[in-house]
């Protein structure tokens, strides 16, 4: 009796998960997305587009960290929020930078249809992928390689004419108090924990390294 009342709160939460997050771990009724920041600097004759996805706005803050430092270095850099990319823009660029966070173990949709549509252009200019999550506010050597080959290798396997200079591995931050309700009972029953891991030191390093390659 008790096996069959687990088995089947088992499948009724397996269900309710495969209908709230049908193909990339982003929900089909999701409030438009918060935080988002789009920001333009020119300078050099180097352009970079930094184009990212975001659902709670923390990865946008990890992205204008890595626009303010190639600005601060001059480069003309353009910050676009995914949805609002023209993606015939990309050929203007001399490099691009994506961004997602990771929503069990996957990039956000925006950035799915993005790479789906447009990979093709984006190989053909140098690239680079940032991640923002929270599996990394432990930051070891294994771990960046976990997440490197788990949540973005794995995440653009299907895209192998993209080739990538560089991979960051960046922290994101994660709050029950901005979640979606369905986020929320997901995370809770998950016992995620909260947690902060946006770091400033590390992104500017990140970017400066992009930058240093692309120059
Ligand atoms: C529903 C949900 C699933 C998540 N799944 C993962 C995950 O698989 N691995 C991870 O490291 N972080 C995970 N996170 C944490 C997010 O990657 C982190 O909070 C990120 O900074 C969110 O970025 P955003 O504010 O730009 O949307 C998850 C967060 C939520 C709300």
């Amino acid at each position: 009796m008790k096996t069959y009342r687990f088995c089947t709160a088992f499948m009724l939460t397996l269900a309710a998960f495969l209908f709230l997050f049908p193909a990339a771990g982003h929900c089909c009724w999701e409030p438009a997305p918060q935080g988002v920041i789009e920001d333009n600097c020119t300078g050099g004759g180097t352009k970079i587009l930094i184009v990212y996805d975001t659902e709670h706005g923390a990865t946008a803050i990890v992205a204008q960290k890595i626009f303010q430092t190639l600005c601060g270095v001059n480069y003309g850099v353009d910050l676009v929020f995914v949805d609002n990319l023209n993606p015939e823009t990309i050929a203007n660029y001399d490099g691009i930078i994506l961004g997602s966070p990771i929503y069990i173990g996957q990039f956000l949709p925006g950035m799915n249809s993005l790479l789906s549509k447009s990979h093709a252009e984006i190989a053909k200019i140098p690239s680079a992928f940032f991640i923002a999550c929270t599996y990394i506010g432990n930051d070891t050597p294994e771990r960046q390689e976990y997440a490197k080959e788990n949540y973005v290798k794995k995440n653009l396997a299907a895209y192998s004419d993209i080739q990538l200079d560089d991979i960051g591995i960046l922290g994101g931050e994660f709050r029950y108090d901005e979640l979606f309700w369905w986020e929320y009972i997901l995370m809770k029953i998950a016992n995620f924990k909260e947690g902060d891991y946006i770091d400033n030191e590390k992104i500017e390093a990140w970017a400066d390294g992009v930058g240093n390659k692309w120059h």
